[in-house]
């Protein structure tokens, strides 16, 4: 079976450095898979790969078994993949709509009624705070607009990084509910997180980076229970 998104024997550089040794990974449509690993193995890398903010050295980029490893990032987009990247990335001078509004400008001329409806319904707090500027709101409703606008493209991939970063205990564990939620609307995610334990509790199958290779891959029940991976990867 093809999956919705394949990375084969991708290496990537930042100008001498090489960040990915030769990443393979799957992840299938409606999937929920987490990407784990210390700080600086290369998570958000492997990210902006996919997305296509960065270009790998050698390897390549599958969507749906087609390979766009030299496609530009909106192509990519127009094929399904979004971001909600690391620390969000709002515009805090724009309204919450107007932020939203942005997550759709490659569906330009088209209706987002029923996109703000849905929205609305996975976030009634967005529907409170439309008007209100973006850099006024709180970590938690932040992390909701930067989710939302990602699915004002209407993904079938959504790439998060860190999604629960600066976040409260009880925000985390509310921003892990919502990404099952969206999970459970059909939408398949990649996930990179820190909080390795939380991840895995909601995520299908997951993969462990270490200095740019992943050195552990498997479903997520079993990774739970792995004790090389606690001792090793998650400080415990
Ligand atoms: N734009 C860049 N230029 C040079 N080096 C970078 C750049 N971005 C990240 N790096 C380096 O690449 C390595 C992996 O970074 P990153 O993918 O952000 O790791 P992670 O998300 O797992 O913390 C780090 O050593 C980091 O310093
Ligand atoms: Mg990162």
């Amino acid at each position: 079976m093809t999956s919705l998104l394949e990375l084969d024997n991708v290496t990537t550089f930042y100008g001498q450095m090489r960040i990915l040794e030769g990443i393979s990974l799957q992840v299938g449509a409606g999937e929920l898979v987490c990407l784990l690993g210390g700080n600086a193995s290369g998570k958000s890398t492997t990210l902006k790969t996919i997305l296509g903010i960065v270009r790998p050295r050698s390897g390549r980029v599958l969507l749906d078994g087609a390979d766009v490893t030299d496609w530009p990032v909106p192509r990519r987009i127009a094929r399904g993949v979004a971001i909600v990247p690391e620390n969000r990335r709002l515009f805090g001078q724009l309204t919450v709509r107007e932020n939203l509004e942005l997550g759709a400008v490659l569906r330009r001329g088209e209706s987002l009624a029923d996109d703000f409806d849905r929205l609305h319904a996975l976030f009634p707090r967005l529907l409170e705070r439309r008007d209100q500027l973006a850099g006024t709101l709180s970590g938690g409703e932040q992390q909701m607009v930067a989710m939302g606008r990602a699915l004002m493209s209407r993904p079938r991939l959504l790439l998060m990084d860190e999604p629960s970063m600066g976040l409260s205990p009880a925000l985390v564990q509310q921003n892990f509910q919502i990404i099952s939620d969206i999970h459970a609307t059909g939408v398949a995610v990649l996930m990179v997180e820190q909080n390795a334990t939380m991840a895995l509790s909601i995520a299908d199958r997951g993969y462990v980076l270490s200095t740019g290779s992943i050195v552990l891959a498997g479903v997520a029940a079993e990774l739970l229970r792995h004790d090389e991976l606690k001792r090793a990867y998650l400080g415990r």
